[in-house]
């Protein structure tokens, strides 16, 4: 076992323990993406109610000649949980960099996806780097002088609370420096019925991926939870803004978790993600309040999502 796997096993376990011990019954989304929760997020994108990577790739596919023309040539990409990097050759042809600096926490994911890329750009310096992009993160030495690109696709941001998302966004301005640009997904409010369908398609996909979070704890922290007894939901939040996403136990259970017995009652729901939405002026506000300045943005003709281009501008005396 390398050192990176305890610790993910570590915290893994301090969270999971938290969520029952002292019932808080929330567990952070981070641990819906072992390796077959990446599988099941793969096939939630080409769900046909799952509209954001589509209509993001569409975004990313049409708008290259204005992303050259506001970010310029030869910058370092920096990009912020690149996962497969499914969605990067299309900036990538558009803006013609210097380097791409993948950062993801799976480093067997990274270098399979950095090999891919390389394929494709041959010409492309490719440092991948293995980190929680939470924290700050050494950048490259090779990158240290290139202006810089972030790129944060897929309204990962959606998933963190106000005061998280505007933490992360601090980081990535330290992480890249003045001056440095960022261009980010971001998920728009919409019709609710629409919101709740991406998150509870009706082939059950999202379900399992959902309840492959209590397969992982089986599986990894010796558990025996009746998986079959938990039912997922997706419920609209408007007040926050955001899908809400629970596992409610169907009828009163109980399970061991690494030797510990527990119970849950009838109806009582584990809160494991959510996914924020914004308005234009609310993710403008996000932005700034994390240090970044608008420039652009480009958005669907139904308003479903949004590529904001900021950047990180010198502070100024204010008024
Ligand atoms: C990866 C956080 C963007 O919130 O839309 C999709 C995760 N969860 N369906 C999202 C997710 C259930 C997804 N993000």
């Amino acid at each position: 076992m390398d050192m990176t796997t305890t610790l993910v096993d570590h915290t893994f376990r301090k969270d999971v323990r938290r969520c029952f011990e002292m019932q808080t019954y929330a567990i952070p989304a981070r641990w819906l993406y072992d390796r077959r929760g990446s599988e099941l997020f793969e096939e939630i994108t080409e769900l046909p109610e799952y509209y954001p990577t589509r209509t993001e790739t569409a975004l990313l596919k049409a708008n290259g000649a204005a992303f050259a023309a506001s970010t310029g040539s030869g910058r370092a990409v920096i990009e912020f949980g690149s996962g497969s990097s499914a969605k990067t050759p299309h900036l990538l042809k558009a803006i013609d960099p210097a380097a791409y600096v993948p950062i993801d926490i799976s480093g067997a994911f990274l270098e399979h996806s950095a090999s891919l890329l390389q394929d494709e750009f041959p010409k492309l310096p490719i440092y991948p780097v293995e980190a929680d992009f939470m924290k700050r993160v050494a950048l490259p030495d090779a990158v240290a002088d290139m202006p810089k690109l972030g790129f944060f696709p897929g309204s990962t941001i959606g998933n963190m609370i106000a005061r998280t998302s505007v933490d992360l966004l601090r980081f990535m301005r330290e992480t890249l420096g003045e001056g440095a640009q960022l261009l980010i997904g971001i998920d728009r409010i919409k019709d609710p019925q629409i919101l709740v369908d991406a998150y509870d398609d009706s082939a059950g996909v999202t379900a399992q991926f959902s309840l492959n979070l209590l397969h992982r704890i089986n599986r990894e922290l010796d558990g025996d939870i009746p998986v079959e007894l938990f039912r997922h939901r997706a419920e609209w939040n408007d007040l926050y803004a955001r899908i809400e996403i629970f596992l409610e136990a169907q009828q009163d259970l109980r399970f061991s978790i690494d030797g510990q017995g527990y119970e849950l009652g009838k109806g009582q729901k584990l809160h494991i993600e959510n996914s924020h939405k914004y308005g234009l002026r609310d993710a403008r506000l996000m932005l700034r309040a994390g240090g970044w300045t608008p420039l652009h943005e480009w958005s669907d003709e139904r308003d479903y999502f949004t590529l904001m281009l900021v950047e990180a501008h010198p502070y100024k005396h204010a008024p």
